[in-house]
């Protein structure tokens, strides 16, 4: 039989590059389950909240849900298929990262929903998401340029006769699908996050706001790595194309901040939280950018302690026969320091 592609098995032994291998490890050892975080000890908080706080807590996890779906079906695998074929290992990381956003975070998300709210309103939850103007926009953003990486991954692919762009452009598609999801990861999921922290720092809906903080444990090194893997680019572009892409990423910040503000307007307004919640957004653009090797956009502000306070990746709750901590862990593992993903200078050995 005539052989018409080289095929390469994942050697684990050669690492691909400086970093991946430890991402591999962090990934695997901070891995959970929605099921290990029992939900019934929130119920008699939430309750007696208020409907407009009740509508404000169960929209934002609504944002969530519908960013970790699209990360996880369509973000992740198209950045992994666009990796070239012989980098098995950062393949299987972003493979590993897209089971995570939707089996385990948007699962817990429905978990939560499931918990503390009926049917009824769970449908009526999804149809205001479907139905969300700005909710919508940011995912049209943030996935156009997943979907316009896939389909040149699909042509240099699958359909070489029709491939009519350069190695070069391929890569600027690829970084700026990256950025993307850099923007998704360490920054977007942020206006979300915020009401379940705000709640975890006082002391209330301490469930919920555990499996917050597992999501955010491992949306904060996704944004990491996806971020290394896009500088490699950016570090082989020449300058002019540096600038470009720098632009394309400030452009892209404000056409999705733009947004951002009107969705967390809508939000937030009825809980009075607005004027909060965009500080701690702006706080968290600043840090994907950090990510991306860029500095700072928006000017240094005090992030709300509350909000801090429920961010503390300590652990607060212990594992008692049902409830798990955040402090849970598969295996043995240390809590991430940003130090521990600063690699000297980005060599790929290949
Ligand atoms: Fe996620
Ligand atoms: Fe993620």
């Amino acid at each position: 039989m005539k052989k018409n592609r080289q095929y390469t098995g994942a050697n684990w032994n050669v690492p691909e590059d400086e970093f991946t291998q430890s991402f591999y490890e962090q990934n695997l050892s901070q891995f959970w389950r929605p099921e290990d975080i029992a939900m019934q000890a929130d119920l008699n908080v939430w309750h007696i909240l208020p409907k407009n706080v009740q509508d404000a807590y169960a929209e934002n996890l609504q944002v969530l849900t519908f960013l970790d779906t699209y990360q996880g079906d369509i973000g992740m695998p198209v950045v992994s298929r666009s990796m070239p074929e012989d980098m098995h290992q950062a393949k299987s990381v972003l493979n590993f990262m897209a089971a995570m956003e939707n089996a385990v975070h948007a699962k817990s998300y429905s978990n939560i929903f499931m918990t503390y709210m009926s049917n009824e309103q769970i449908d009526e939850l999804f149809v205001w998401g479907e139905k969300n103007e700005y909710l919508q926009k940011i995912l049209d953003i943030i996935v156009g340029h997943y979907r316009h990486l896939d389909k040149m991954t699909y042509q240099r692919n699958y359909n070489m006769q029709n491939v009519n762009f350069s190695q070069l452009e391929f890569e600027i598609a690829q970084y700026k699908a990256m950025v993307a999801s850099v923007f998704l990861e360490s920054w977007l999921f942020y206006s979300g996050f915020y009401y379940p922290l705000w709640f975890y720092g006082q002391g209330k809906l301490m469930q919920a706001g555990e499996i917050i903080n597992l999501i955010l444990r491992d949306e904060s090194i996704h944004g990491l790595y996806v971020g290394r893997l896009a500088t490699l680019l950016y570090e082989n572009f020449d300058r002019e194309l540096q600038e470009e892409m720098k632009k394309f990423t400030l452009d892209l910040l404000e056409e999705l901040y733009e947004q951002e503000l009107l969705l967390i307007e809508q939000i937030y307004d009825k809980v009075d939280l607005s004027h909060d919640v965009k500080i701690f957004v702006r706080y968290n653009a600043n840090k994907a950018l950090m990510n991306l090797g860029f500095d700072n956009f928006f000017d240094y502000e005090e992030v709300n302690p509350v909000v801090l306070n429920g961010l503390n990746t300590e652990t607060k709750t212990m594992d008692n026969f049902s409830m798990k901590g955040n402090g849970y862990q598969k295996m043995k593992s240390e809590a991430l320091a940003d130090d521990d993903f600063y690699f000297e200078k980005p060599a790929i050995n290949r």
